[in-house]
């Protein structure tokens, strides 16, 4: 199946954050978001003035971590400061994911619950398509569970 073409069927809450480099690309993927029946939270930054990234990351992480969302999205320039703060939160398995088999993987191996999205080296199509299949892909389970479960320290 090709999940970036399809309608995501998560029916429940995704919180989005960024900083500065990150801010337009979040607010291109919460137009394409708020076409889907998903409710959106956007933790912020609301402006490309320049912003610190960990701000946004533990705010999405938190959300995630306590079970008000289901899923986060974090943007910045690389992804990889969002995904280092965001996973210091227990419970919480940040990726960052340059491509849509990244993503599918982040999900089906991982169960990956905040996407990292690197707006400096990703360009718009192919972050709805990472997006989609982030939010579509289930979790595969099975040897995949025991794995994660020795993630937690
Ligand atoms: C900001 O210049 C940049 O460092 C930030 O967006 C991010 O890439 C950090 O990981």
């Amino acid at each position: 199946m090709d999940h970036a073409d399809s309608q995501p069927a998560l029916t429940e809450a995704v919180a989005l954050g960024a900083d500065h480099a990150g801010y337009h690309l979040k607010e291109h993927l919460k137009d394409i978001l708020q076409g889907f029946n998903l409710r959106i939270s956007d933790l912020g930054t609301d402006s490309p003035d320049a912003s610190d990234y960990p701000e946004y990351a533990h705010a999405v992480a938190r959300e995630v971590a306590q079970g008000r969302v289901a899923r986060g999205v974090l943007v910045c320039g690389t992804g990889i400061g969002m995904a280092m703060a965001a996973n210091r939160h227990r419970g919480v398995r940040a990726a960052v994911c340059y491509s849509e088999e990244q993503a599918t993987y982040s999900r089906s191996h991982n169960n990956a619950n905040v996407l990292c999205l690197a707006a400096r080296m990703t360009d718009t199509e192919t972050a709805e398509k990472i997006l989609k299949s982030f939010l579509n892909t289930p979790f595969d389970g099975g040897r995949h569970e025991r794995r994660i479960a020795q993630l937690e320290l």
